[in-house]
């Protein structure tokens, strides 16, 4: 088969790589059918993620049809279009007994980080009962595969952690697929005002348009003030942070209202400082998480009734085969006006 392989900082291919078997009893191979590039795929590539070693196959998002089934597996079968969560979780040791599969023993993000991941023809999945989700043959796999991360990720760690409630008035600091997928998902409890902040205005009118009552264009460095006097100086309840650099939590510790709660959902690389001179006596919450995907069957139901509507994040489509082009042009979103960029993968009747 072939797939999208990194090679160190900065390198990356499109190469033959035999296929993934069964390993284990509770694996699954799944042919991927659509899969996609998440920013973090970017972070890799700069050399931020130190687990990636080189030969590993990227990719953490996916839709496809289960191929092969290990002996243990008994909630899917072969032929079964399935969803590919990016937490591997075992459902058995004490984190994921706790709902904390991000922390599984033997599983949390592994796919397209420890082991190969989904940017490839075929992927072998560990603990597939507990990691894949079944779809029906006729589902959106564009809508789908959202649920893989995005979409989980900006609900649980920014809209659940940040306790989003009726009224509110929320910020939330990156307009990307994260930043939208929290805007989208923090609609579910209608919070009065939902303020995006970004540097760009493509991705602002995007926000607009999903559902931003105000959007801050944070590249003036007015932001805060902008922010403290769209609220008439008081702040906000929720401040989003999903970018992942001290400059944009700065802008959301400086935001918050008294009460206020601060969900962490970027991926930082570098020490932020914490002004706690100001914030001791604020009565503000603080948090961070990394996905568990819990909520993935509870958002499988709004995105099939149609309430939800994350197809709409789609701005690109390429054949897989065309990964390389996918990456330079999600690579380069800000000039391509890019958010998700959907990799198609070949029919089997393609040819493999
Ligand atoms: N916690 C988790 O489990 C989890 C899961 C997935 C992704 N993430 C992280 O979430 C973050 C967002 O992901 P994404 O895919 O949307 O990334 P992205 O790079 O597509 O989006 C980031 C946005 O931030 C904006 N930005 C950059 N600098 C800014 C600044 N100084 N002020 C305002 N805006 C600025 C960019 O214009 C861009 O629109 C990343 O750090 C990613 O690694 C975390
Ligand atoms: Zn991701
Ligand atoms: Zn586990």
């Amino acid at each position: 088969m072939e797939a999208l392989v990194y090679h160190g900082p900065g390198r990356r291919a499109w190469e033959k790589r035999p296929r993934p078997e069964i390993r284990d009893a509770t694996d699954a191979v799944v042919r991927i059918t659509t899969s996609t590039i998440c920013g973090t795929d970017l972070h890799i590539l700069k050399g931020d993620v130190p687990t990636v070693t080189d030969g590993r196959i990227l990719g953490h998002e996916g839709v496809g049809v289960v191929d092969d089934v290990g002996a243990g597996v008994t909630g899917v079968r072969k032929g079964d279009k399935v969803l590919i969560s990016c937490i591997t979780s075992c459902g058995k040791c004490d984190f994921c007994r706790k709902g904390m599969y991000s922390h599984c023993r033997s599983g949390g993000w592994i796919l397209g980080n420890a082991i190969d991941g989904t940017q490839a023809e075929y992927v072998r999945i560990p603990h597939a009962d507990t990691s894949l989700h079944r779809l029906a043959p006729d589902a959106d796999e564009e809508a789908m595969v959202m649920l893989s991360d995005i979409l989980p990720t900006g609900f649980e760690c920014g809209v659940l952690n940040g306790q989003v409630k009726p009224g509110d008035a929320v910020a939330i600091v990156g307009a990307g697929p994260i930043g939208l997928a929290t805007l989208l998902t923090a609609q579910f409890y209608s919070p009065a005002e939902i303020v995006m902040i970004d540097l760009d205005e493509n991705r602002l009118r995007v926000a607009r348009s999903f559902g931003a009552t105000r959007s801050v264009n944070s590249g003036d460095g007015e932001a805060v003030r902008k922010v403290m006097d769209l609220t008439g100086g008081a702040g906000v309840d929720v401040a989003i942070e999903a970018v992942g650099i001290p400059a944009t939590f700065d802008i959301c510790q400086s935001i918050l209202a008294p009460g206020g709660r601060l969900a962490n959902v970027g991926v930082h690389g570098k020490p932020v400082e914490l002004h706690l001179e100001t914030l001791w006596a604020r009565n503000i919450t603080l948090t961070t998480r990394l996905v568990d995907t819990v909520t993935t069957p509870m958002l499988l139901k709004v995105v099939q009734s149609g309430r939800l509507q994350p197809g709409k994040l789609v701005t690109h489509r390429f054949g897989l085969a065309d990964v390389m082009k996918a990456y330079d042009t999600f690579g380069n979103a800000a000039r391509e006006h890019a958010l998700k960029v959907i990799l198609q993968g070949a029919s089997p009747r393609d040819g493999r």
